[in-house]
């Protein structure tokens, strides 16, 4: 048996574990192109190249100023007053068009920082929205949000900046050092030592900012995984009384941030020392003034020569810093562009049908106008059968959750499933839901592979009700018409409205949904914690029923509720159940015996399954093994 099954594990193994380490080292072998920086950036050149031409016109303006400078300081000395005023006003006119020019690349440069923060936000939230749910079994939300926050912003901020001060500084370095040759060959040279220094340094230096980036955006997301956590699961924090607890966990992760920033540091202010105060302000400015001291007077360097020399250097040397910064900052940003594109770049999209957000291949029947293929979706009656299944978790690949599960649940019937806890049940209910793939074997739906459902069809025809419904923050209606979003139905117009009462009629809430002040429009905070559970249930339930799906999904819907919440979702459920494909996980005896057949699981096999007549005395006997109640 356990031979038999190591294929299909391999086959997972592939499918889910390596696909997406592999897409993010090769070229998607689809022509589906992978995200680069370089990619991010072609998308805005347009912009960038605007501002980067108001750049170049506007160097010669910013470079003239130390030129001026030194002339006025000459004419001065010569006592040329005539000169020195129409030198000043040059100056004084260069200046103004400069400052002018300034705005428009401050502007344009953040113009594209913004367009790039919100393309790339936008990509990398659709991109997370066409991820399988295996990935949203290991990864945590706040690492996700942290990226989506923080990540982009840097990435942006840095892409965009280092872009214009690179090219800028890059072509002031270059006219700075020609006017430095040009003014005296034998200073500039004795400038140049310095290169060969700075280069090493430089090396050095982004070798380690390299490393410590990745580490220092790691522990943040932790850091935000942990808050988010906690933020979202304050109840259970309170009531074990663990705020300490937590706080001490979110410590540990901000305080290994905190000791990485503080490396970084240390190094920053050696590299500053060395590099910036020590190399360049000092050592090159002792030599060049030490130097152009001695030619002055051995008489072959005049006054105003070497002025304009040691102004042109401190230019030189406030563009070589602003190229260190922009340059240590984006290697700064690659801990968290690295995030960022890797999960860009991750091939989501392998555990879903087609047609999910971020889904870049066309479905196939993406040409069919939408009325068709509600009419394809139409044909089926919910037929739903399980041949030879096995599958395991891609979060734990070794753990075989279900060995060969074959069933068939027949259209408009109630199937109902029991066993143990952890049997496999509801791992059941999510292949039909196409949560996952199974490792081996299908999963049909009228015949046809679930996975090969486009996957907005797939879910208009199957809904599930859990045990834990979760509501979005938002108000009563709007959650109960968020199972027709995909249907092209009018939301918001109030044609809804009488259908979404009868739902709630249905679902046993409409009366008190009706004695709320505001009714349909009643806020139900984050997640529905201002509904009791069994409220929650029930409007979970009127959003399946306004869907009217043909398969209807119970995966201990009734077991989380009170003997009265559970009476009414009993009776609510009841009422929906009729014509509907129903498959149940369930514990009370009642609803079993009320189902057309049962299936009976252990340890993730089928061990027996026939109509409830024929197996009464079996599972009475068998009853309190599988937690069944009367
Ligand atoms: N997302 C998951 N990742 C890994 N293992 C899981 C996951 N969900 C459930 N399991 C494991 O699968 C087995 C079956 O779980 P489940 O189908 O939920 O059982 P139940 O019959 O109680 O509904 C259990 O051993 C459980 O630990
Ligand atoms: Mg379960």
């Amino acid at each position: 048996m356990e031979e038999a099954l190591d294929e299909p594990l391999l086959e997972e193994r592939r499918r889910s574990g390596s696909a997406s380490t592999q897409a993010s080292r090769e070229d998607d072998g689809a022509g589906v192109k992978r995200w680069t920086i370089r990619r991010v950036v072609l998308q805005e050149s347009a912009w960038l190249a605007l501002g980067c031409v108001v750049l170049l016109i506007r160097m010669p303006f910013s470079i003239a100023m130390p030129y001026f400078q030194a002339l006025v300081l000459a004419k001065l000395a010569g006592h040329e007053r005539h000169e020195v005023w129409s030198t000043i006003k040059f100056m004084a006119g260069a200046g103004c068009i400069d400052a002018v020019l300034d705005f428009w690349c401050v502007y344009l440069f953040s113009y594209t920082k913004s367009r790039l923060i919100k393309s790339l936000r936008l990509k990398l939230f659709e991109k997370v929205l066409a991820q399988e749910i295996g990935y949203f079994d290991v990864t945590p939300s706040g690492e996700l949000s942290s990226r989506l926050t923080t990540d982009i912003a840097t990435l942006a901020n840095d892409m965009t900046w280092v872009f214009r001060f690179s090219i800028e500084a890059v072509a002031r370095i270059l006219g700075v050092s020609l006017t430095l040759f040009h003014t005296d060959w034998r200073l500039a040279l004795v400038t140049c030592t310095a290169v060969p220094l700075l280069a090493g340094a430089n090396r050095l230096y982004s070798k380690f900012l390299r490393e410590n980036a990745i580490r220092v955006q790691d522990s943040l997301a932790k850091a935000n995984s942990v808050a988010q956590e906690v933020l979202s699961c304050f109840r259970v924090v309170y009531s074990f009384a663990n705020e300490k607890y937590e706080y001490q966990r979110y410590q540990k992760e901000v305080s290994k941030n905190f000791h990485l920033n503080v490396k970084q540091a240390i190094i920053d202010g050696f590299y500053y020392m060395f590099v910036s105060t020590f190399l360049m302000n000092t050592a090159v400015r002792v030599l060049i003034i030490g130097y152009g001291a001695h030619l002055f007077f051995a008489g072959e360097i005049d006054f105003e020569k070497l002025s304009r020399f040691v102004f042109f250097l401190d230019m030189l040397q406030n563009w070589c810093n602003m190229l260190f910064d922009s340059f240590s900052n984006l290697i700064k940003s690659g801990g968290a562009s690295a995030k960022v594109f890797e999960i860009l770049n991750r091939t989501g999209a392998a555990g879903r049908g087609k047609g999910g957000a971020g889904d870049d291949r066309r479905g196939d029947d993406e040409g069919e106008p939408l009325d068709q293929r509600n009419d394809a979706a139409g044909s089926g009656q919910g037929h739903v059968a399980f041949e030879n299944v096995h599958f395991s978790y891609p979060a734990r690949p070794g753990d075989i959750v279900l060995k060969g599960i074959t069933f068939e649940a027949e259209a408009g019937k109630t199937l109902a499933i029991i066993g143990r806890s952890g049997s496999g049940k509801s791992t059941l209910i999510h292949l039909i839901e196409n949560f996952y793939q199974p490792s081996a074997g299908r999963v049909l739906l009228d015949g046809r592979d679930v996975h090969s459902f486009e996957h907005t069809r797939l879910h208009s025809i199957v809904s599930i009700v859990n045990q834990d419904t979760v509501l979005f923050g938002g108000t009563i209606y709007d959650n109960i018409t968020y199972s027709v979003h995909n249907s092209g139905e009018p939301l918001l117009a109030r044609e809804l409205m009488p259908r979404v009462v009868e739902a709630a009629k249905v679902a046993n809430i409409h009366d008190f949904i009706s004695s709320l002040p505001e009714g349909y429009d009643t806020e139900v905070g984050e997640r529905g914690v201002q509904l009791s559970g069994g409220q929650r249930q029930r409007i979970a339930i009127a959003r399946a029923v306004l869907m009217n799906p043909r398969v209807l999904l119970l995966d201990e819907a009734t077991s989380s509720l009170d003997n009265e919440s559970e009476k009414a979702v009993k009776d609510a459920l009841d009422r929906v159940m009729e014509n509907k494909t129903v498959i149940v996980v369930a514990h009370r005896l009642s609803t079993i015996m009320n189902a057309h057949s049962i299936l009976v699981m252990e340890d993730g096999a089928i061990v027996d399954c026939g109509p409830p007549s024929g197996m009464q005395d079996r599972l009475r006997s068998g009853a309190a093994d599988m937690e069944i109640l009367e």
